[in-house]
């Protein structure tokens, strides 16, 4: 080599910049977490996620509509039930009538063919308790009658017609028992996004507003302990070998050595979900004025585009989505 080594050659101006860009962030990349609401008049905001709203079926519908539009490559939808119609089975889950339910075949019928249509396939906003799952006599998560319930849920969701089905409820055995069930029912097409590895995290908080939780207690019997690594990747072969058609890592911006190492070793593509809480302290940061959100927002994605994420949820999605465009 002749002379020092020069690596500011390829920053100097913006078309080379672009050229030897190695991470892409389009609108296909996104994927729009949605809220519908049973019983409200109007759109109802999350106070602790400005600009993201709790919707009724028609706001949902003209979301939905805007996000397409925009080209987001998916929307995955969680349902709001009343808080009388939660019981501890969670009832409302595999009710076809159920308000998850009945928005699912509102956005299947309204984009369906134009995005990908995804499902929640947890039992956590449906339970009087809060919980991803059914109790037993002793008041623990029952992991096998858990999955006889999420088998259920899962077919009145693949009767709706979405196309894939977001196993968050971190069960063992949640993918295979949901797989073998769809098959046995006819529904071989409905795939499976499986969390491999969803971590037991505070920053969940905003979200338990967004679908008006009634948990007592917390999750750490199920979801992971975010100490360990070794146990993501053992989270992700059980899922690839039960049947997961796409893996996620979740949350994203704290784990995203942990989404590399997911990355490096699928066989399948890998999802992150940029959750409510990485959401609310960028917009609150941005708020006070103190930090650019259009440059924090896409620098977030980009990041989580780098650690491996083939496709990233995010409350942004539609509008990044426009600014990529
Ligand atoms: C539970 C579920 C959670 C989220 C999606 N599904 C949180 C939890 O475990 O309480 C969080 C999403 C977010 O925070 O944006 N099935």
């Amino acid at each position: 080599m002749t002379g020092m080594d020069r690596p500011r050659r390829l920053r100097r101006t913006p078309a080379m910049r672009r050229l030897v860009a190695e991470t892409s962030l389009e609108p296909r990349h996104l994927i729009l977490p949605m809220f519908v609401a049973d019983g409200l008049d109007e759109p109802r905001e999350i106070s602790s996620m400005p600009g993201v709203f709790q919707h009724t079926m028609d706001s949902l519908r003209k979301a939905a509509v805007e996000a397409v539009a925009a080209g987001v490559g998916g929307l995955m939808l969680f349902g709001v039930p009343k808080a009388e119609d939660k019981d501890a089975q969670g009832s409302g889950a595999s009710d076809p009538d159920g308000i998850l339910n009945r928005g699912l075949r509102a956005l299947v019928h309204e984009v369906g063919g134009s995005t990908v249509v995804m499902a929640d396939t947890c039992l956590d906003e449906f339970t009087d308790h809060g919980h991803c799952g059914v109790l037993d006599a002793a008041g623990a998560v029952d992991n096998d009658a858990t999955l006889t319930r999420y088998v259920e849920m899962a077919l009145a969701q693949a009767e709706t017609g979405a196309d894939l089905l977001g196993t968050s409820g971190m069960m063992d055995g949640q993918v295979g028992a949901i797989r073998e069930g769809l098959d046995a029912a006819g529904y071989a097409d409905t795939g499976i996004l499986a969390y491999a590895a969803k971590y037991a995290s505070a920053f969940y908080g905003p979200f338990r507003e967004a679908v008006g939780s009634s948990l007592q207690g917390d999750r750490r019997t199920y979801q992971q302990d975010p100490a360990n690594r070794r146990e993501a990747i053992r989270e992700l072969e059980l899922d690839l070998l039960e049947g997961a058609d796409i893996v996620m890592v979740k949350p994203a911006m704290s784990y995203l050595d942990i989404l590399r190492e997911v990355a490096d070793r699928s066989t399948v593509p890998v999802a992150a979900y940029q959750i409510s809480g990485e959401y609310a302290m960028i917009t609150a940061a941005a708020r006070n004025g103190w930090i650019d959100r259009k440059g924090a927002v896409l620098e977030s994605l980009l990041g989580i585009r780098r650690a491996g994420a083939d496709m990233v949820l995010t409350y942004w999605a539609t509008e990044a989505a426009h600014w990529l465009a």
